[in-house]
């Protein structure tokens, strides 16, 4: 299994291209399913959960191929500078003209939470899907309760057993009001897809106002659908017959830039992000701006420039957009580590995502977790230690903290941090961190 080994201490300078979002390409990918005509989607990041999306669709019968940016159809692999010029992303053909199968199998939905989000998509066009629970996941329980009560709502039928839900609706889904009694990214993509194809409007009230749910209603607008209150807490969807072929850019990975705003920070550094855009970052901006780092928008994009001094400790919780997201919490906190004075995080959108505690700990930070929030007093410095990633966004925690320790930090299982980072060791490495991929 691949490790990164991380020798501590470097300043981070110089600039990193952002790229597409992995948590909008999954479901663009998913509304795919909604139409027989091809849908062309670009900046799509290469990641581990891509491609289990990709095994996923196939499997079901669409026909997916990859434009790379070498210009030919291809594997997907692109070359380097032109990799390099958009965050690494390629160009997603997927036609679902021919769908077989509308079962998502346990092999794959068990690998990735975000299979789900066939269901929508499957039940509203071809009248039924198959989709296997997902089962419980290292950062909690994660039911998937109100994508499947907002289904039944629009008329499906729905039914458990052998460990797979099954939803019916073999005269297609009718439109209602759907009230989520909490905020669910995944539940309001499932039902705005479904709800794209539904006879009459559908009303989704306390709807996820996250830029990746933003960006999917973009391209289903773009596809067809009439859609009004997208980015707003209550979107309206009038269905339509059917959708037709589009094409979309990702909206730029404001976690992934995120990340390396927190990286520049913890080491005192200067980047700036390429292609990102700092008004889908105000909360996390604002909170690094509390704590001495500054963020401003460039012409290119976003400038982190951290202080000469230790971060000021800063209080944070999580909470769905425009708040702070819980996708930064464990990066956060890494920062915090390092603080000068405390800090108290509070998460409030999953149960257990404090795995990276323990491993910051070994690292010489002192945290103490109280139920859902965790005080962090900073310590001067940390010290590099052998430490091991639970899930991704702790995984890429423990390399900030890498970065920023004395001596050398090696991260293992880092099979997490590949889900969701493309190339993260070669755009840290690109602004002087010493870091290097050790293969087994
Ligand atoms: C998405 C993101 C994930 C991010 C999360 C919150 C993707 C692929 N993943 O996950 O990176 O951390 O949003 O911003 O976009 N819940 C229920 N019942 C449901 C659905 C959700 O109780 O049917 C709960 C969850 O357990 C959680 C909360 O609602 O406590 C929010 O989850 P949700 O917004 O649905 O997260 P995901 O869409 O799974």
């Amino acid at each position: 299994m691949d490790r990164l080994r991380i020798a501590g201490g470097k300043r981070l300078v110089g600039e990193i291209p952002i790229g597409g979002a992995k948590n909008a390409a999954l479901p663009l990918m998913a509304a795919s399913l909604l139409t027989d005509q091809e849908l062309t989607l670009r900046h799509v990041p290469r990641l581990a959960d891509i491609d289990t999306m990709t095994n996923l669709l196939v499997q079901h019968g669409v026909t997916i191929t990859l434009v790379g940016a070498n210009g030919k159809n291809g594997n997907g692999h692109a070359k380097g500078d032109e990799r390099r010029a958009n965050g690494g992303g390629v160009t997603m053909r997927l036609k679902a003209d021919d769908v077989g199968s509308t079962t998502a199998p346990y092999d794959l939905v068990r690998k990735m939470r975000a299979s789900v989000l066939v269901l929508g998509p499957l039940v509203a066009r071809h009248g039924q899907a198959r989709v296997s629970l997902p089962g419980g996941c290292a950062i909690g329980t994660r039911p998937i309760d109100l994508h499947l009560k907002g289904l039944q709502e629009l008329g499906a039928e729905v039914v458990l057993e052998g460990g797979y839900v099954t939803a019916r609706a073999p005269h297609g889904l009718t439109g209602a009001r759907i009230v989520f009694p909490q905020v669910s990214v995944g539940a309001t993509e499932n039902l705005l897809m479904a709800a794209s194809l539904a006879r009459g409007e559908t009303v989704l009230v306390n709807a996820a106002r996250e830029p990746e749910v933003a960006d999917l209603a973009r391209c289903l607008v773009a596809m067809g659908a009439e859609i009004e209150g997208i980015g707003t807490d209550q979107i309206v969807v009038r269905g339509v017959d059917r959708l037709h072929a589009a094409e979309h850019q990702i909206v730029p990975d404001r976690i992934e830039a995120g990340t390396f705003a927190i990286a520049a920070a913890i080491t005192g550094g200067d980047i700036e992000l390429l292609g990102m855009d700092l008004a889908l970052m105000e909360a996390p901006a604002k909170t690094l701006g509390e704590a001495g780092v500054a963020m401003s928008g460039t012409e290119r994009g976003i400038r982190v420039a951290a202080g000469n001094r230790r971060p000021a400790g800063v209080d944070v919780m999580t909470e769905p957009f425009p708040g702070f997201p819980t996708d930064l919490q464990a990066q956060m906190m890494a920062l915090m580590t390092v603080s000068e004075g405390a800090a108290m995080i509070t998460e409030t959108i999953f149960e257990n995502r404090f795995m990276h505690v323990p491993e910051l700990c070994r690292m010489g930070a002192n945290i103490n977790v109280h139920g859902s929030s965790a005080m962090v007093r900073g310590v001067a410095s940390l010290t590099g230690a052998p430490v091991m990633a639970t899930d991704l966004r702790a995984s890429v925690s423990l390399v900030l903290a890498g970065l920023a320790a004395r001596g050398e930090t090696t991260v293992n299982r880092i099979y997490h941090l590949d889900r969701g980072y493309e190339r993260v060791e070669e755009k840290l490495a690109a602004c002087g961190a010493d870091i290097e991929r050790v293969r087994d």
